[in-house]
């Protein structure tokens, strides 16, 4: 098959740079940018891009792609660091600019661009959309500028030979304008890669992978419920025998209301069997006790998850080989753990940072099929593998569970009043089939406590904050313009049916500069 592979160099949207380019129907595979291009990928490569990167070339450490690595026959496209790179190599200079330009910028054509194949379709004035402080500050010999921003900075170049071209904006970002339609002159008028690349031939080759790195062993899935390890498992259910999979949920009491029923239920439908259901709810609870910082009950609900799973192992002499985890290329970039080692640690998430976790990471014995797709794929996936649609489009849930939804210290009752605001929160958006319209939607239960009026006395009750966001895979994500009429009437249904919550108020804050999460 037909591949462009994207070198990275650490920029947060690289997989994004890889996803775009399947979206178009041709297969990419992301690669450390620092490392050599394996002999079978070079075969079928017929393109490279250079990713951006938070490091500037100018860093002694910088990472730096092999100059063997680029054959002069397979065309190359460098993006910001990328380009970077190659105009160096090239004999050009590359400046630290006065001024960081940071978002849209308009491009204005130079050398008759708008007849090069890279800009087909693609307007005089285009607004790119940039992120970064270097810049080009001279050319090499035989290049030339094919666009540039307001202030005069170059943004678009080619090599005389067409081979190398590189541009200072991010065509993959969501914001960019045409940035599809440039990555698909690249990666399809120019390089003349063919679109044959789809969901089933990923579910053909990602089976063929997992049967390699599982051979015989045994393998367990440890099942959150949410869409990422479900998917997993019933990808290991479809690629293995159903014998080598063991399928392991822990209820740490933190889950959605009714949860733990649900999940065993779609387990069962897969067909899965060993089942392994653990009750740990007074566990989780007792270590969380007096615990109000984020950060510390992602590390407490990491470890015991662990400690719980080698104590029920041991003790169900399940002797798995092999853990199997539903994490996305997102968590791994948020946890700073990308393909390559650049990218900065935004936020822990317990399945990729658990210390359990990078010790079996470390001793090679954690297979995360999932981690070069972004959610919306990971759902097509599970529709290619018969899952149905009520788990597949069910709103991603974080590992940590209602721990990081209950703002403050966590309590059993604090649990149970959440789970039921949020369940009539849930509930009323299936009902006005407002649910597969919102990318994901759920309630907090806040810190403090609101006068209100119960009948003729005061009464100090609890805040809920509902959130429902619009996002393409969790990196950023716009509030949902909910109705007024909606809100309110989900708002009186959960202050009526729920008798400890007094105040609800909905959030209206995008990320960023917010987190969809609220710790
Ligand atoms: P944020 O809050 O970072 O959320 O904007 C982005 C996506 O990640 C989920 N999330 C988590 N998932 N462990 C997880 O497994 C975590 O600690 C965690 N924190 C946030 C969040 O629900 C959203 O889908």
């Amino acid at each position: 098959m037909d591949t462009i592979v994207v070198l990275d160099f650490g920029s947060q949207t690289t997989q994004l740079i890889g996803r775009r380019i399947r979206d178009l129907g041709v297969y990419s595979e992301v690669l450390p940018g620092t490392e050599p291009i394996p002999e079978s990928i070079r075969r079928t490569m017929k393109g490279v891009i250079l990713s951006g990167s938070p490091a500037s070339v100018h860093e002694p450490d910088a990472p730096k792609v092999n100059e063997s690595e680029l054959s002069p026959d397979v065309p190359v496209l460098g993006i910001c660091f990328g380009l970077h790179q190659l105009i160096e190599r090239a004999g050009g200079t590359v400046e630290r600019a006065s001024r960081r330009e940071y978002g849209r910028a308009p491009l204005r054509f130079r050398n008759n661009a708008e007849a090069h194949p890279l800009f087909r379709g693609v307007p005089d004035g285009f607004v790119s959309w940039m992120s970064h402080g270097d810049s080009l500050s001279s050319l090499p010999d035989r290049y030339e500028v094919l666009a540039e921003s307001s202030s005069g900075i170059p943004a678009a170049v080619r090599s005389e030979s067409e081979q190398i071209l590189g541009i200072q904006f991010h065509p993959e970002v969501t914001h960019c304008e045409y940035g599809n339609r440039i990555l698909e002159n690249f990666v399809v008028g120019i390089c003349g890669a063919a679109r044959d690349w789809s969901m089933d031939r990923y579910v053909e080759q990602v089976r063929g992978e997992v049967r390699n790195a599982v051979a015989n062993r045994s393998v367990l899935v440890l099942i959150s419920g949410g869409v990422d390890s479900t998917v997993t498992g019933a990808l290991l259910l479809d690629a293995l025998d159903p014998e080598q999979v063991h399928l392991m949920y822990i209820d740490t009491g933190l889950m959605r209301k009714d949860e733990t029923e649900e999940v065993r239920q779609s387990l069962e439908a897969l067909g899965a069997t060993h089942l392994h259901l653990i009750d740990a709810r007074e566990r989780f609870l007792s270590a969380l006790r007096g615990v109000a910082d984020p950060e510390r009950k992602r590390e407490i609900i990491g470890d015991l998850f662990m400690t719980v799973q080698q104590e029920e192992l041991a003790e169900r002499e399940i002797g798995e080989d092999l853990l199997a985890q539903g994490t996305l290329y997102t968590d791994l970039i948020e946890s700073g753990k990308g393909v390559g080692t650049h990218a900065e640690v935004i936020k822990s998430h317990h399945n990729v940072r658990s210390p359990l976790v990078i010790e079996k990471r470390e001793a090679g014995s954690i297979i995360e099929p999932l981690s070069k797709l972004y959610k919306d794929e990971v759902r097509q996936l599970g529709r290619v593998l018969g899952l149905p649609e009520s788990v597949v489009g069910r709103h991603p849930f974080p590992g940590p569970g209602l721990a990081v939804r209950i703002l403050g210290e966590i309590t059993a009752e604090r649990v149970q009043v959440l789970q039921h605001a949020d369940a009539i929160y849930t509930d009323e958006l299936r009902a006005r089939a407002l649910y597969d319209k919102i990318w994901q939607a759920f309630a907090v239960l806040l810190p403090v406590r609101s006068v209100g009026v119960v009948g003729d006395t005061r009464a100090y009750g609890s805040v809920v904050a509902l959130r429902a966001v619009s996002s393409a895979d969790g990196m950023t994500a716009d509030v949902y313009p909910m109705e007024s009429r909606d809100l309110l009437e989900i708002s009186a249904r959960i202050t009526n049916e729920v008798p400890e919550v007094g105040r609800v108020v909905y959030d209206v804050s995008s990320k960023p500069p917010a987190t969809i999460e609220w710790e």
